[in-house]
């Protein structure tokens, strides 16, 4: 055991996370770092749309991420959950109301995030999926201001219920008990078949096969 530590016990890893992944990730490599000190990491922290060019150009070792690239040769293992959900403010009409017909969000303005990330495209999809067409509202780059928009009564959102765990608790923002959600999605650890992963690649993989959800699953329940 000695010896095959001694072995991953440098080198250096390149990660990239979805925006979204941002929120959990420095928990997991927190971790990871006091396991294998003398491994170097390097974080990327971007959009779908961005992580997909990564991949394809091979400048990445692993990825997580949401909503894994079909047009790109890639391994996508599913190693948590990922629920997406509805949130408002507090004080939106709907903030107490229980199971809420989804179509009812038709009459609702969503704030969204631009194209090329993978909470819109999976928020699209949720929706496409059934026949439902939501009124698009203001367009932002980032969750942070997706949430802020949020709270100052611009419209609702979809996100994941890992971007939230603050707004939660300070109940600056509440999910919406709409049918149909949580949407129960995924994340996934990516990277392209074939790929020769390094020893420090492959450790930081079977951590996150074997521990990401213990030390990072969700708090609150939906
Ligand atoms: P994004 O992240 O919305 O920032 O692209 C989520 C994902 O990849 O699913």
């Amino acid at each position: 055991v000695m010896e095959s530590l001694k072995g991953i016990n440098r080198g250096s890893l390149r990660l990239a996370v979805a925006s979204t992944v941002n929120y959990f990730a420095p928990r997991l490599l927190a971790v990871f770092q006091k396991r294998y000190p003398g491994i170097a990491l390097r974080l990327d922290v971007t959009n779908r749309e961005m992580l997909v060019q990564m991949l394809d150009s091979n400048s990445v070792d692993l990825v997580l991420m949401g909503v894994p690239p079909k047009n790109v040769d890639v391994e996508a293992e599913a190693f948590m959950d990922n629920p997406l959900v509805v949130v408002a403010p507090p004080d939106h009409p709907l903030a107490s109301a229980r199971d809420i017909p989804t179509e009812r969000l038709s009459e609702e303005v969503f704030v969204m995030r631009e194209e090329g990330s993978g909470t819109r495209k999976a928020m699209q999809r949720f929706f496409a999926e059934r026949g439902i067409e939501i009124r698009h509202g203001m367009q932002m780059t980032r969750n942070e201001a997706v949430k802020q928009a949020v709270r100052s009564g611009l419209g609702l959102s979809v996100v994941s219920l890992h971007t939230i765990e603050l707004e939660l608790e300070t109940r600056r923002l509440v999910i919406l008990n709409v049918q149909g959600f949580p949407d129960r999605r995924q994340w996934y650890l990516v990277y392209r078949r074939g790929k020769r992963l390094s020893p420090a690649a492959s450790a930081f993989r079977d951590f996150v096969r074997a521990e990401a959800a213990k030390i990072a699953a969700p708090i609150a329940a939906v």
